[in-house]
């Protein structure tokens, strides 16, 4: 199994270039089949969750090519449908986007069946805004034996439809089945993230009609079909957070290139209230940090509130600061199973309720750590390369689902990291890296 072996308690330094956006690809790469024609889309982030939905899609019948590592080409015109399309395959249940197939399908063929949603196990994950938004829109929704959940209707009808909570998957797979319905749909306290105008953007490219994108209230006048479209998704914002928070608990100095610095601003100015130095340009953000850093509190909030996927990394980081920190999640249960890990190489952490207080450390010491989840495994890896000694990270299958080339870009700003396999690969590097 693949582990990831670190040596840390150098500065990062140099540059690093981000990725497209994960949760923005998943919602683009599904909504792609929605048009017969041929879509291609730019900047699709090489990681195991976009290659686990390609392969699904592809499954279903779409034709789908690899242009070249960050471009694909996606043929919705071969899907057959018969009534009776049903996602369900070793590959769909292990990621949650799966989900994104039920809105496409059904605003597409007005019938979709999709093993229920896999992903991160960070605590329930309930899909009942979902599927009130397909019942508003005239679809009778079932869960059938093996864990489907199927969506039919005869007619897909604009409806008015508020949001309980704020859902950033509800709210792109209400968009997507209502693009292709008959009249306006309203969505209220619809989410506001940026993969949220991302995916908006690219269904209008493909000739929707959607307004409101990026705040709660989105209009969606409904299309009798959708073209094909060329399109590039934007850069990952949690990636660059992550390389962000890195260069602050490293004390280094990262350039931190392909960004959008205005979908960074909770992160960056969390940092900058910590004492770290950050310079944004316009398509790249500049961190630095040296010497002490001061403690803060954060509440994760659905965007532009501070992103729950950025909890864990910045806990680590807050971990090496002088003085005590409170985190407070607010959006997933069971999102500190990273503490007991942290607390392994000597962090001072308490959880209480959806809350972590963080008393400071001078530093961490390597040890043998496990990946909960993704945002955790990034967490930890931030951790390691700010500890004194060698770290070996478990489970890094979690990782390698929402960071491309992590290891290797690491490496770029002068990380010691490896992919390990066998107990002999780790002897290896610690002989090595001395
Ligand atoms: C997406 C992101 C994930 C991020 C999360 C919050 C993708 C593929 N994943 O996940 O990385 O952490 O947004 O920014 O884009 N909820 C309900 N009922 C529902 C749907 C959600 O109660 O029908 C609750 C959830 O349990 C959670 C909150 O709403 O407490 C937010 O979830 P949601 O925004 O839907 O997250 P995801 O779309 O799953």
């Amino acid at each position: 199994m693949e582990q990831y072996a670190i040596k840390g308690g150098k500065a990062l330094e140099g540059e690093v270039t981000i990725a497209g956006a994960k949760n923005a690809a998943l919602g683009i790469l599904a909504a792609a089949v929605m048009t017969d024609d041929e879509c291609i889309i730019e900047n699709v982030p090489d990681v195991s969750d976009t290659r686990t939905l390609l392969k699904a899609i592809e499954n279903i019948g779409a034709t789908v090519k690899y242009i070249d590592k960050h471009t694909v080409s996606i043929c919705g015109g071969s899907i057959v449908s018969d009534g009776n399309l049903c996602v369900d395959d070793e590959y769909i249940r292990k990621i949650r986007a799966s989900y994104y197939l039920l809105g496409a399908l059904l605003g597409k063929y007005k019938y979709s069946q999709v093993a229920l949603p896999g992903g991160c196990d960070i605590g329930s994950r309930p899909i009942d805004q979902h599927i009130k938004g397909f019942e508003a829109l005239g679809a009778k929704v079932s869960m059938v034996n093996g864990g489907k959940i199927t969506a039919k209707a005869d007619r897909l009808i604009g409806n008015h439809i508020y949001l309980d909570v704020v859902s950033v998957g509800a709210t792109i797979n209400i968009m997507m089945a209502a693009a292709l319905g008959e009249g306006k749909t309203t969505i209220e306290n619809a989410a506001k993230e940026p993969h949220i105008v991302d995916v908006a953007n690219f269904l209008n490219t493909m000739g929707a009609n959607i307004k409101g994108a990026g705040t709660d209230v989105i209009r969606v006048r409904g299309v009798s079909r959708l073209h094909g479209a060329e399109y590039s998704i934007i850069p990952d914002q949690i990636e660059a957070g992550t390389f962000m928070t890195m260069a602050v608990a490293t004390r280094g100095n990262i350039l931190i290139k392909n960004v959008i610095p205005k979908h960074l601003e909770a992160i960056s100015s969390k940092l900058s209230e910590i004492g770290a130095t950050v310079i944004e340009y316009d398509d790249s953000v500049r961190v630095m940090a040296d010497g002490v850093l001061k403690p803060t509190q954060i509440k994760t909030l659905p965007y532009p509130g501070f992103p729950t996927d950025m909890q864990a990394q910045m806990a680590a980081t807050l971990a090496l600061s002088e003085g005590t920190s409170i985190i407070t999640e607010s959006i997933f249960e069971n999102r500190f199973r990273y503490v007991a890990e942290l607390i392994r190489m000597g962090a001072d952490i308490r959880v209480e309720g959806n809350s972590a207080i963080i008393k400071g450390v001078p530093k961490f010491s390597g040890a043998n750590v496990q990946a909960s989840d993704l945002r955790a495994g990034a967490a930890l890896v931030i951790a390691a390369l700010a500890a004194e000694g060698i770290s070996i990270i478990d489970d890094i299958k979690y990782i390698k689902r929402g960071y491309e080339d992590f290891d290797e870009k690491i490496r770029a700003v002068g990380g010691e990291i490896e992919i390990v396999d066998t107990e002999k690969d780790i002897q290896k590097f610690k002989l090595r890296v001395g």
